[in-house]
């Protein structure tokens, strides 16, 4: 139960957070969803599920995955997903994804995990890599560091209280993450008025 209060409290602490820096023009999360999502077809992973906020955006021929390593989590996806004819649910850990088989997914599809909550990002992103197939393609929505320094010390000076308001860390370069992990990204673009929001889209090397 505790576990639920944290961890809806810090959904609640995420979705605050993300209106406000759609209202200050960061990041319009929801618009980014509606541009990425509706095209993706096959068979769908969708990691760190969160409340499945993806969820209405996927077509309705996607076959999707949702995986998350908090089951009272996954049980709020589950609320959040009606129509459950083509959703599968798995309690896991991204960095350990060998329930899964090798190159089984078209696309794998990363709201805000690998830039933040999960330890070893690089594990994690050479789990998503093996189950992804040669010609499928990662999407990865992420806040990563500023290179203006005023920008920066403003995310290393924050980043304690990020980590205890929604357990997220602000500090780390997941585009050398991603390339490190065996990627080549093909797409990347900015969002908003700063260089922190990124969407990265990657296929296997
Ligand atoms: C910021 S929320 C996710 C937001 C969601 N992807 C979205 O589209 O809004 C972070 C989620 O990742 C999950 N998570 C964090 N680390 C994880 C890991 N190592 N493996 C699986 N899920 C993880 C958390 O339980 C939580 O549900």
């Amino acid at each position: 139960m505790r576990e639920l209060i944290k961890n809806s409290r810090n959904l609640h602490m995420y979705r605050i957070i993300y209106g406000l820096f759609r209202h200050i023009g960061l990041i319009d999360l929801e618009s980014l969803r509606k541009k990425l999502l509706p095209k993706l077809k096959g068979k769908v992973l969708d990691i760190g599920v969160g409340d499945a906020g993806n969820y209405r955006y996927y077509s309705k021929g996607a076959k999707v995955t949702i995986l998350d390593f908090e089951k009272k989590m996954l049980e709020l996806a589950k609320k959040t997903v009606s129509d459950k004819k083509n959703y599968t649910f798995i309690h896991a850990d991204a960095q350990d994804l060998s329930m899964l088989k090798k190159s089984s997914f078209d696309a794998v599809v990363v709201v805000f995990i690998y830039c933040c909550s999960v330890k070893d990002s690089v594990a994690a992103l050479k789990e998503a890599k093996r189950v992804l197939k040669k010609n499928g393609r990662m999407i990865v929505i992420a806040h990563v560091l500023s290179k203006n320094w005023l920008i920066k010390l403003h995310q290393y000076v924050m980043e304690p209280f990020s980590r205890l308001v929604i357990g997220s860390d602000m500090t780390r370069d997941t585009k050398s993450d991603i390339l490190n992990a065996g990627f080549k990204i093909v797409e990347e673009h900015t969002t908003g008025w700063t260089d922190v929001f990124k969407v990265f889209i990657a296929k296997r090397k």
